[in-house]
């Protein structure tokens, strides 16, 4: 009889998980906070948020930093930002959160996407550049699943053809790129705040830039009350109402967690860092699976390591299907969540859907007529294969080492039984991955 959990082994994971996945920590001081704005009735004001502002781009090295409402919202005024419009492209990874690009169309520009790479599930910036048509305006990267991308051959492309670089950071708070911050590298980034994310604040978004115009105009675009800071002549003469029709200032009991948040962080950091290293170490050399890490030495870290994944190697494993591999791995009493987000491309709201009833697809809209910068099915391989090549892996807060080494075993046992796991396999379903990435299961 096998030895797996599925079919009736002991469970490899035996030991209670404590706090090890707890998330988000929120302290007592934390709770005073909020308690302190709600009692002076500041929820709607601005005072908190600007010492938020200060002490993030204090931490990043950065000039300037906004605080949003959401990071969807900070990503829109991004592209504000560096002046997308009417008719332009932004070429972006089709593996990514919806809204690292979608909020494109309100802005009359569209979305051209990029394939990924396969070992860093990052754009890739070999695909960059055959995307690249006179209305391409901006790049924008996701360090996905706080994986730094490129950012020397991307930066390297975007100055050869006169393009921003916008980072979305939502996942990588404090990631290092060659030892220096992700989100600190382009001309702008934004980070998504909310609950789940490794710095997690509450629904909360931030952009950052070094580049004063393209802070004035994310400001102008979404923070009418904030006048008196902007200081450009091209801008001065709109003030007073936000040039976007958006309400885009963050709630100040997000603003007073986020304080106290950014303080922590850097240790939890730490932490979570060591024990997701600690995990893979142990996984290290066992066939058909992968860190989604970059090798040691390289100046590249994980910062908070969100939604860690693992890379699935089917064909070191007999050829069983990840949707299987996932099953038994969870039957151990571990974390295996098979695939990644879907591709976007590959969605009717980027190919068939009129939103805004223009008589065409929303995509081209904007474009001059007979222009289609649809991409159908297999126009980007990679995107559209990778869900079954990805697992997510327990996301770990805590180097508790005994249970640490319980959920490495269940993998292990897994991959050393998996030919038990031949007979019966139903292979994968048709659509692996998910839209939105979910944090369910651990
Ligand atoms: C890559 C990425 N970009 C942007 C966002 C949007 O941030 P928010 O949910 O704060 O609007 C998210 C997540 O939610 C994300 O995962």
């Amino acid at each position: 009889m096998s030895a797996l959990a599925l079919f009736g082994g002991p469970k490899a994971v035996q030991s209670d998980p404590g706090d090890i996945f707890r998330w988000p920590v929120i302290s007592p001081e934390a709770e005073d906070a909020v308690l302190e704005v709600l009692r002076a009735g500041k929820m709607s004001g601005v005072d908190i948020t600007k010492e938020f502002e200060r002490e993030y781009a204090a931490w990043q090295g950065v000039r300037y930093a906004l605080a949003h409402n959401n990071g969807t919202a900070a990503l829109h005024a991004a592209m504000f930002g560096v002046g997308i419009g009417k008719g332009d492209e932004v070429i972006c990874p089709s593996i990514t959160y919806w809204a690292s690009c979608l909020s494109v169309f309100s802005l009359g520009g569209t979305v051209v996407f990029a394939d990924i790479d396969p070992v860093t599930l990052n754009i890739d910036p070999d695909n960059i550049e055959r995307h690249i048509t006179e209305r391409t305006k901006a790049i924008l990267v996701v360090h996905y699943q706080g994986y730094p991308a490129d950012m020397d051959r991307i930066m390297a492309i975007a100055r050869r053809y006169r393009l921003a670089v916008i980072e979305d950071g939502s996942h990588a708070h404090g990631a290092l790129y060659k030892g220096r911050m992700v989100g600190s590298i382009g001309d702008v980034s934004a980070f998504s705040l909310m609950s789940g994310k490794s710095l997690a604040c509450g629904e909360g978004g931030i952009l950052l830039t070094n580049d004063r115009c393209i802070y004035e105009r994310a400001m102008i675009f979404g923070h009418y009350e904030r006048s008196e800071e902007i200081t450009l002549p091209e801008l001065v003469e709109g003030v007073g109402l936000p040039w976007g029709g958006c309400k885009y200032r963050m709630h100040q009991l997000t603003s007073a967690v986020g304080r106290v948040q950014l303080r922590n962080y850097p240790a939890q950091m730490m932490e979570i860092d060591s024990a997701m290293n600690y995990f893979w170490d142990l996984l290290e050399g066992v066939p058909g699976i992968r860190p989604h890490r970059p090798p040691k030495d390289s100046g590249l870290t994980m910062g908070g390591w969100y939604m860690p994944s693992g890379l699935y190697h089917p064909e070191e494993l007999s050829g069983l299907s990840l949707y299987r591999f996932c099953h038994a791995v969870t039957a151990e009493g571990s974390v295996c969540r098979p695939g990644c987000n879907k591709a976007l491309h590959l969605h009717p709201l980027l190919n068939t859907i009129d939103v805004y009833d223009d008589g065409r697809p929303t995509r081209l809209a904007c474009l001059p007529t007979g222009v289609d910068v649809r991409q159908p099915i297999g126009s980007l391989p990679v995107a559209e294969g990778i869900q079954e090549r990805v697992f997510g892996v327990p996301w770990f807060k805590r180097v508790y080492s005994q249970i640490i080494e319980e959920h490495a075993a269940a993998f292990r046992k897994v991959v050393e039984n998996h030919r038990d796991l031949l007979v019966d396999d139903p292979g994968n379903p048709p659509h692996l991955g998910s839209w939105g990435l979910s944090l369910r299961g651990t």
